[in-house]
Parts: structure tokens; C-alpha cells; sequence
């Protein structure tokens, strides 16, 4: 994909990610990008590299623009190697006068590239330095998403070049938010950061006031991954403001894997008693949901409630593997049950309920355990387990 202007003298040199499947265990579906950023000014600037096996490209695109030896500084935002994968051909190819990164930014370039001789600059919150026509200032923002992590805003031209930040997983050839429809756009965002910055929710939360404290003026934001905004600039930051409150709605997720479809008939049993009570509930079958799609439908829900055959005496390795990945994302204000189907030992509501405590979820009712094949009397405890966290989802969220 070409270069493209985003501001007068800035380029998009990054690349499209069409085929990529599988993001650390992140479905996406959609492809990605990898966004880099060349300013070209009395200092030429580039902010990023992009993935290694797309080195060629970004380079080819910078070669399209200028001869890459004319470029003084390499700034690095982020050293995953999703953005720094292509810093050693960069430097070779570019020899850079400096390269600006925080502190944590230069321990982690020695300890992914095992280069102390290239010239690191170090700067910090705050810090700022000048192409000539522009500032950039640095912002450093601490495990959004690794402890490297910053920002570098652009005063002159209100653009914050935001690394992850504000990013999403979704391959196009449009490079802008007011180039693509909306909702999905705001999807893939709220998917990614379900997937990626919930655990970090506080610290956005100082970051936006932050950010409002320097009353930074911003018309466009440049992430690292996805559709750059400049529509929806305000639109995207008041959406972090509100998923990283973690606010919830009048929703309940019911998350389960099931072997002979008991388990699943008490899913239903247990939606119907959430219908009920006027709450939305949402089955997620993991034998067809991934769990970043679970993690994307629990970011606004006030319930999970997890069910489970019992397979040798512990739960389906598919709900295993969604409680591992619920709690490392750490969600906030949470409530849940367990619920399932067994032969005869029947260990699965258990070790759920305990694994739900441990991620710190309310757990509101002991859990629902039914004996091989549920019959209609059999699933009126799912009913009553339904419409008694309806009920506490109804006192505890307002509106
Ligand atoms: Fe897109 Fe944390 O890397």
C-alpha cells in the first residue's frame, strides 16, 4: 500500500496485515496494520518501524518519500516487536543521529536487539525537541500497553501520534475513521481495547486527566494499528473515558461449553429468567465464540454466568481456557454464577465458582448443577438462577 499525506509533510509509511489470524491469542479476523509515521521537516523524523516481515514495504515507502540516509531521528514509541521488528534495518539503512525512547524503552531495545552502540536518546514526560517547524513533545505512558510505552504529540499540527493507543485489528486500505463505517470501526476499538488495555483501566483513566490537565489540543489522533482519526478524535477518547470505567449495563453474558447439550439446555433456562427480569442476555457457546469476542461483549455486561459439563472431574478445556484469559484482562464490577451438567462426581460448578471468586467477581448464588439430562423441573432452578441475577443486575445498575 503507498504513502500516504495525513498532514502536510507527514506520511503514513506503514503496511497492511491482511492475513494475520491470530494476535497472542486475539482473533483478527479482519487483518491489522502496522502504522509508522515520517515528518519531514528541517529534521526528517520517523516515529516507528512496523513488523519484520514487512520491512520491505515500509522501507520502499519511505524511499518513495526521501532516501532514507536523509532521516535524523528514529523515535520509538513501543518496542514490541509488532512496532520495532524492522529497527535494525532502519538503522542500518537510515544511521540515525539520535533515537529518542524512555528509559524503559532503551533497557528494552538492548534487551530485544542487543545493540548499546546505536545512539539512544532518552527523554521523558515532558521532554521536547524540534524538527525545525514542529515540537514534539513526549509523553510517556507507562504499560499502554508495555512499560516503554509513549506518546509523541505533534503541538503545531494537533496530532498525537498515540502507538497502541486508540488503536484497532482491521486490515483496509482507507487510512481514516470518516473513510469507513462507523460502527464497526468502533467495534474493532472497543474489541481491542477489551482485549488489550482493560487490566490498564486506571491508568487511562489518569491519562485522560492527564491529557485534559495539559490541555493538549488534538485533531488528530495517528495510532499504531488501524484507522487514524480525525473525525472522531473526541468520539474515541470519551469512549476510553467510559470502558475504562468499566461501567456496566443491563446485560449478562452467559459463556459456556457444553457435551451432550444438558449444559446448554440449562443455558437457555437461565436466559429465559434473565428475560424476565428486562435484562439483556447473550449466550456465547465457546465451541463457536473466540474468546476475544467474549471479551469484547463482557467490556459493558454486569453478569457472567459460566457453565460447564464436568469432564474428568474438572470443567471442559474450553471454558479453562476462557477463565485464563478473563482473569489476566482483570475486569471490574462483576457479578456471576457457575451452572452445568454432570454424570456423577460433578466437580465443574465448583472449581468455576472458585475461579470466578478468584478473579474477584460478586458471586451472587451458589451455582446450578444438573444430573445428565435436565427434564422441565430440572431447569426451573436455571430459571430461578436467571431471574435472581437479573434481579441484582436490575438494583445494582441504574437506568
Ligand atoms: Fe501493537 Fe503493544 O504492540
Amino acid at each position: 500500500m503507498p504513502p500516504i499525506e495525513i498532514k502536510k509533510n507527514i506520511h503514513w509509511v506503514g503496511a497492511v496485515d491482511w492475513n494475520i489470524r491470530n494476535f497472542h491469542g486475539y482473533s483478527t479476523e479482519k487483518g491489522t496494520t502496522y502504522n509508522n509515521f515520517l515528518i519531514m521537516d528541517e529534521k526528517v523524523a520517523l516515529f516507528d518501524t512496523v513488523k519484520k516481515p514487512f520491512r520491505s514495504e515500509m522501507l520502499h515507502n519511505v524511499r518513495r518519500i526521501v532516501d532514507p540516509v536523509k532521516i535524523d531521528y528514529l523515535i520509538v514509541n513501543h518496542v514490541e516487536m509488532d512496532h520495532s521488528g524492522s529497527v535494525p534495518e532502519v538503522v542500518e539503512a537510515v544511521k540515525p543521529e539520535k533515537i529518542f525512547c524512555s528509559a524503559k524503552g532503551k533497557e528494552a531495545m538492548i534487551e530485544h536487539f542487543h545493540r548499546e552502540d546505536w545512539p539512544y536518546e532518552v527523554v521523558e514526560s515532558g521532554d521536547e525537541i524540534s524538527l525545525g517547524t514542529r515540537t514534539v513533545t513526549f509523553l510517556e505512558t507507562r504499560m499502554l500497553h508495555w512499560p516503554d510505552s509513549m506518546f509523541s504529540y505533534i503541538k503545531e499540527e494537533r496530532l498525537l501520534i498515540s502507538s497502541d493507543a486508540f488503536g484497532q485489528h482491521w486490515a483496509t486500505t482507507e487510512r481514516f475513521d470518516d473513510e469507513v463505517d462507523s460502527p464497526e470501526l468502533f467495534r474493532h476499538a472497543a474489541k481491542y481495547f477489551a482485549n488489550i488495555l482493560l487490566p490498564y483501566s486506571a491508568l487511562i483513566q489518569k491519562l485522560i486527566a492527564t491529557v485534559t490537565d495539559m490541555g493538549l489540543e488534538i485533531d488528530m489522533i495517528a495510532c499504531d494499528h488501524g484507522l487514524l482519526w480525525r473525525k472522531n478524535a473526541g468520539k474515541i477518547i470519551e469512549a476510553y473515558d467510559r470502558w475504562s470505567r468499566q461501567e456496566p449495563t443491563k446485560k449478562a453474558l452467559i459463556i459456556y461449553d457444553t457435551m451432550w447439550h444438558s449444559t446448554e439446555t440449562m443455558a437457555k433456562a437461565i436466559a429465559d429468567g434473565l428475560q424476565q427480569t428486562g435484562v439483556s442476555a447473550k449466550l456465547m457457546n465457546l465451541e463457536c465464540t473466540h474468546r476475544s469476542d467474549v471479551l469484547t461483549e463482557l467490556l459493558d455486561a454486569r453478569a457472567m454466568i459460566v457453565g460447564s459439563s464436568t469432564l474428568n472431574n474438572g470443567m471442559l478445556p474450553a471454558v479453562s481456557d476462557i477463565l485464563t484469559y478473563i482473569k489476566g484482562l482483570r475486569p471490574k464490577n462483576k457479578i456471576g454464577a457457575a451452572f452445568g451438567s454432570y454424570g456423577w462426581s460433578g466437580e465443574a460448578v465448583k472449581l468455576i465458582t472458585k475461579s470466578l471468586e478468584d478473579m474477584k467477581v460478586e458471586v451472587v448464588d451458589p451455582g446450578v448443577r444438573v444430573k445428565y439430562v435436565p427434564d422441565h423441573e430440572g431447569l426451573r432452578p436455571c430459571v430461578e438462577l436467571g431471574k435472581k441475577i437479573g434481579a441484582a443486575i436490575n438494583e445494582s445498575v441504574p437506568g
